[in-house]
């Protein structure tokens, strides 16, 4: 099992190493490059990964509109390797991050062994508010270098292809940010029942859905814009030696399964009851880890019973999904937006905190920033 596993990545890795010699820079100098990429917000979460950022269970989320990191990179030849300037700083608190992700990349992209790399980063929404940037920033990342790679084999096509090798490059970033690549819907992580699914990148899975889904809406309830409590990479850690781990890796897929049929059949009760069942697992596995931290605060719980009575008794179909924090997406139509809002404002901004309520919805994908 562990040597198929081997060859399996060995096999990837190489499909995506192409053979652009270190050199590949020196004639032209410099290349700039500059891509919008989303946050995404997961509806079956991403909870557990093995060496090399595999995921140990698929996951599906879609990606936001209002909430996106814009990113300039320029590669400019060098003799020698170079610290990374992040937005003018050489001790910006991203660069230790991005210097560690750009050693991993000279694998994939040889020229970078010659360079000297300044990222410009920028997210339109604010820090701490459940809303993962570092998908967002490691998918704009990734865009721009497959890029700077087109550009220096004379290639401009960045289709299916392309978008593939930035979801693998995004995903050695941060396992989520394979899916920020796309607009609407993805899956990232190999489900049996999905043709073309892979742990090495993420695939649009949204053709196949009923329409009615790209209207989807939501709204963050931000409860607290506190750091994380814990990040995202401690909490995968604790699912290795979890209890439930390979119940709940079994039970990801059900839910997944599930969960493109009702986005298939346009069933968006089922929709948004599988939604909540997957976001309550992620915080019950959490409870139930070795160090049992809790991240759902008061108003996080209080703010998950007025959206059940609100369902109830308005007939209306609002849902939620939560992150690895303890502010709350609610999940609604377009169709139902004006009455949800008042909701909103009526009932759910007074639980927030400073009243904080980010709007947005599912989005059509990353861009190309015209320079
Ligand atoms: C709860 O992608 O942030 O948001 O791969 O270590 O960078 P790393 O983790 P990250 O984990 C996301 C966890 C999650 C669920 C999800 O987005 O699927």
């Amino acid at each position: 099992m562990g040597l198929t596993i081997f060859l399996y990545n060995m096999n990837n890795d190489s499909l995506f190493n192409k053979s652009l010699p270190v050199d590949a820079l020196k004639s032209i100098g410099s290349i700039s490059t500059a891509w919008k990429a989303p946050s995404n917000i997961a509806l079956v979460k991403y909870w557990g990964k093995r060496p090399k950022q595999i995921p140990q269970n698929p996951s599906l989320s879609f990606s936001l509109s209002a909430c996106f990191t814009s990113t300039t990179l320029t590669v400019s030849y060098s003799e020698d390797r170079q610290p990374i300037i992040v937005n003018g700083e050489k001790d910006h608190p991203f660069a230790p991050k991005l210097t560690a992700f750009f050693n991993t990349m000279v694998a994939y992209f040889p020229f970078l062994e010659r360079s000297a790399i300044a990222v410009n980063t920028e997210n339109s929404f604010p820090h701490s508010v459940g809303i993962a940037s570092s998908a967002s920033a490691f998918a704009s990342i990734a865009l721009c270098l497959c890029e700077v790679e087109q550009r220096l084999m004379g290639n401009e096509g960045l289709g299916s292809a392309f978008l593939q090798k930035a979801s693998f490059i995004a995903r050695l970033g941060s396992g989520s940010a394979s899916r920020s690549v796309y607009g609407a819907y993805q899956v990232w992580g190999y489900l049996p029942e999905l043709p073309n699914s892979t742990n090495d990148y993420a695939i649009p899975v949204t053709p196949s859905f009923n329409p009615m889904f790209l209207g989807l809406r939501d709204a963050v309830l931000v409860v607290s814009t506190e750091p994380k409590s814990l990040s995202s990479t401690n909490g995968h850690t604790l699912m290795v030696d979890h209890p439930y781990a390979d119940a709940r890796y079994a039970e990801a897929k059900l839910s997944l399964n599930a969960l493109l049929k009702s986005l298939r059949k346009g069933d968006m009760a089922t929709f948004l009851m599988l939604c909540e069942q997957e976001a309550l697992t992620l915080h019950g596995l959490i409870m139930s880890s070795r160090t049992s931290p809790i991240l759902l605060k008061p108003e996080s719980l209080l703010l998950i019973s007025k959206i059940r009575e609100y369902r109830q008794t308005s007939g209306l179909q609002v849902g939620f999904t939560i992150d690895a924090g303890p502010n709350i997406h609610l999940l609604y139509h377009d169709s139902i937006a004006a009455q949800v809002e008042d909701f909103i404002n009526a009932e759910l901004k007074p639980l927030c905190e400073n009243g904080l309520v980010i709007f947005d919805r599912c989005g059509s994908g990353p861009e190309r920033i015209k320079q």
